[in-house]
């Protein structure tokens, strides 16, 4: 292709404020068109801004379905999320038209790992609840049972989903510590063996865990796994922290194991929906420690983010290999 062809390339980007840094990319060889409202663009508004584009630069905040691919119609080439999940893409229609899906692993596995350790450690020691009471008068003094929780060491730490994610939590939390590293994966993981952690069944990873980490993918076969049962399989005492999908759990049946302490407590950083209403009973609960989905919000995985999703189309346009290519 010469440049006069490939400056005709036309791309849409989902959101007025992506990293620049893949932007500006992208700006160098494509047409681009950028949706110029700071919140996620309406679905009506996504609707008339794809039609006729080779190529789609989103978020996890659209749906890319059967719809907007017909909307969008037969230049489309490639679409790329700025994420490591797509759940919010209809794959296999994109693969029956021959559109190639563009997404950010690997970037982002050490951030959301850190982050995942971070939630995991705010929700076992209670620290939101903890500064709560510092700054409102409840520090009346050192007290030698106040503001307890368990720790991490000698903990059997659980971890469903043991894909890079869920290995790079494995690899930190062991560091802590722990006497036992166990994990759920449809397959056998040849990785898990180096970093010391065993392959169990689900429900051996209920029974078994004081720490039960979801690091899986949102799939037909996940969706809502952490169920009634899965919480009354869990120890008394389990903290249960999920960084994956709000997916991936019955909402309401950890709303009831939160309230009636059938666990100790959990950490969200993903929930259904999302944003999570206000008025939602979790923020309600001391025993729920709730971020807004932030799992990738390190500065320098988000702007590589961005970086890999301008890559992505532009190996397209250029007819050179996607640098990550959901296969
Ligand atoms: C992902 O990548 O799927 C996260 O949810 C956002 O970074």
């Amino acid at each position: 292709r010469n440049m006069s062809e490939a400056s005709k390339f036309r791309v849409f980007i989902t959101r007025s404020d992506m990293p620049e840094v893949g932007v500006e990319l992208l700006k160098k060889q494509c047409d681009v068109t950028i949706c110029d409202t700071p919140l996620p663009i309406s679905r009506k508004d996504l609707l008339s801004s794809v039609s006729g584009v080779d190529g789609i630069y989103c978020s996890l905040n659209e749906k890319i379905d059967k719809e907007l691919l017909d909307t969008a119609g037969s230049n489309l080439k490639v679409v790329t999320t700025i994420s490591v999940g797509h759940d919010h893409i209809d794959v296999p229609e994109c693969k029956k038209r021959g559109i190639r899906i563009g997404y950010t692993p690997n970037v982002l596995t050490d951030a959301t790992a850190e982050l995942t350790l971070a939630l995991l450690l705010a929700t076992s020691r209670r620290l939101p609840e903890a500064m709560h009471e510092a700054q409102t008068g409840g520090w009346k003094s050192w007290a030698p049972t106040w503001m307890t929780g368990p720790g991490l060491a000698g903990a059997t730490v659980g971890i469903a989903g043991f894909g890079r994610i869920g290995q790079a939590v494995a690899k930190r939390v062991k560091s802590f510590n722990t006497s036992k590293i166990i994990y759920f994966n449809r397959s056998e993981r040849p990785e898990a063996k180096e970093i010391g952690a065993i392959k169990v069944s689900f429900e051996e990873l209920l029974v078994q865990s004081d720490f039960v980490i979801c690091c899986a993918a949102l799939t037909p076969e996940t969706k809502e796994i952490f169920n009634k049962d899965a919480f009354n399989k869990m120890k008394k005492t389990a903290i249960f922290v999920n960084t994956s999908r709000g997916g991936l759990v019955d909402q309401d049946a950890l709303i009831e194991a939160l309230q009636n302490n059938t666990i100790r407590a959990a950490g969200l950083d993903v929930t259904t929906p999302e944003p999570l209403p206000l008025n939602s009973p979790l923020f309600k609960l001391k025993n729920c420690v709730i971020l807004p989905h932030i799992g990738s919000a390190a500065i320098d995985a988000r702007n590589t983010m961005s970086e890999l999703c301008a890559k992505n189309i532009l190996a397209v346009l250029n007819g050179t290999e996607m640098p990550a290519e959901l296969k």
